[in-house]
């Protein structure tokens, strides 16, 4: 993303190192969870806002001050489905490096999956990654343990070990729980526990071998194609066991219209499900695999037009609750091999902002109902306390220029991943500061 340095529009910002006070001025500040949208000022002092509405600028060599005029104020990002690979994918990403990447794309909190080496399914690795993140990540870190061990999908991790130790989800993601009774078993402890299960939607059976999506342009290319079923049967199999036992679930990464419908229809039936999508499955389809570019290989698989304009109606009418990245780096070198051999997942921290504000741009959703999904709702799903902008709550906030043009470059990017399918897009938006208890992080 082109990252023009901006005419500083912040006093003393070089100065801001610790929790003096910052003053955010003049700007369209959006808090869905108490319906305001009102251009104002607010005022965090030790890392908690103190106030929000028309501050007086006094005299303090310990007051910043943000001048926001013609910017847009919101809770600072979530995503709620992020890798970042470490322990033992460090060539790949670092909790380092995927927090720079967080903050670059406007995400003060991000939630990492446990498909790390060793598998964050016991305590010490949970313990790990929370020190890890305390001393070297520059956004907070919220780590998801595994359901079951070594993401095997045979046996129920430590759950409530995990859960102690600040897990504050499950999933096996990366991989599903194909055995219906493990998943029921995870499900039933997890509720015990009030902590979310996130389910990876895919029966392998059905997608083993695929690279892409399965229909005539799988064919054209001459790829094994994964179909849309194989999602499709997962959800379905997920959404009666959540009716079975009352527990929540999160169905991750929604790429199919089918998917969509079973969610709705669950939803209108009353059962507990909250789902997300990834801004590649509301932008592009598999027709941008016709390159071969292994930058378009991700799993579950880009669609057709008829699932993004599915996935695009899910996040208008509420089906789909959240909008998450699914950040899965890998290295270069990983992805520079033929498609049929190179791995799952694209970088999506730095572009998911600009990339969703399209969804603004075009009416798809309001600029209130984007922070609903991209801040307040995974704050909900997950109970982070975060996502809300009022008197005594986290100085976490995102400050947007709505009007700014960009070129995704990816040689820009602060994560070790370059590979998106993004680059070379001109996108709309971009975040201006992003701020963590009241200290600005980054600035573009
Ligand atoms: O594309 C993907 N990459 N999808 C997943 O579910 C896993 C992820 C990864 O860990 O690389």
């Amino acid at each position: 993303m082109k990252r023009e340095k901006e005419e500083t529009n912040i006093k003393n910002s070089s100065l801001i190192t610790n929790h003096s006070s910052l003053l955010i001025k003049g700007g369209r500040v959006i808090d869905p969870s108490s319906d305001l949208d009102e251009v104002t000022d607010i005022l965090i002092e030790n890392g908690k806002v103190v106030k929000i509405g028309k501050t007086q600028e006094l005299k303090s060599k310990n007051l910043n001050v943000i001048e926001a005029k013609g910017m847009i104020v919101v809770p600072g990002l979530i995503d709620m489905h992020v890798h970042l690979r470490e322990p033992g994918y460090e060539y790949k990403e670092t909790i380092k490096t995927g927090t720079e990447a967080a903050i670059s794309g406007g995400f003060t909190s991000v939630c990492c999956m446990p498909n790390t080496n060793p598998v964050n399914d016991n305590r010490t690795v949970t313990e790990f990654i929370l020190d890890k993140a305390r001393a070297e990540g520059s956004a907070h870190v919220y780590p998801i343990g595994a359901i079951s061990k070594g993401l095997k999908g045979e046996e129920i991790s430590e759950m409530a070990d995990l859960a102690e130790a600040g897990c504050v989800a499950f999933s096996d993601d990366g991989r599903p729980v194909m055995n219906s009774e493990i998943m029921r078993r995870a499900m039933e402890y997890a509720g015990a526990l009030g902590i979310p299960v996130i389910s990876h939607c895919e029966d392998i059976n059905l997608s083993r071998g695929g690279v892409m999506n399965e229909g005539f342009v799988s064919t054209e290319l001459g790829l094994q194609g994964i179909t849309r079923v194989a999602e499709e049967i997962a959800v379905a199999r997920d959404l009666l066991l959540a009716e079975l036992t009352g527990v929540k679930i999160h169905i991750a990464h929604v790429s199919t219209a089918g998917s969509v419908r079973l969610i709705k229809e669950a939803k209108e039936r009353g059962i507990k499900v909250t789902a997300e999508t990834c801004p590649h499955y509301f932008l592009l389809t598999e027709e941008f695999i016709r390159g071969y570019d292994t930058d378009t290989k991700v799993n579950p698989p880009l669609r057709t037009a008829e699932d993004v304009k599915a996935i695009r109606e899910g996040l208008k009418d509420g089906t789909l609750d959240v909008i998450a990245t699914d950040h899965a780096p890998h290295a270069i070198a990983d992805k520079m091999v033929e498609f049929d051999y190179a791995p799952f997942g694209i970088a999506g921290l730095e572009t998911a902002l600009s990339a969703s504000l399209s969804l603004v741009e075009e009416g798809v959703l309001t600029l209130k109902e984007l922070i609903e999904k991209m801040a307040v709702n995974p704050s909900k799903i997950l109970k982070l306390e975060k996502g809300i902008l009022k008197k005594g709550a986290d100085g976490d906030i995102t400050i947007i220029d709505i009007n700014k043009e960009v070129i995704v470059d990816p040689a820009r990017f602060k994560s070790k991943c370059k590979n998106t399918p993004f680059k070379g897009l001109k996108l709309k938006g971009i975040p201006l500061f992003t701020i963590l208890k009241g200290i600005p992080k980054g600035m573009h």
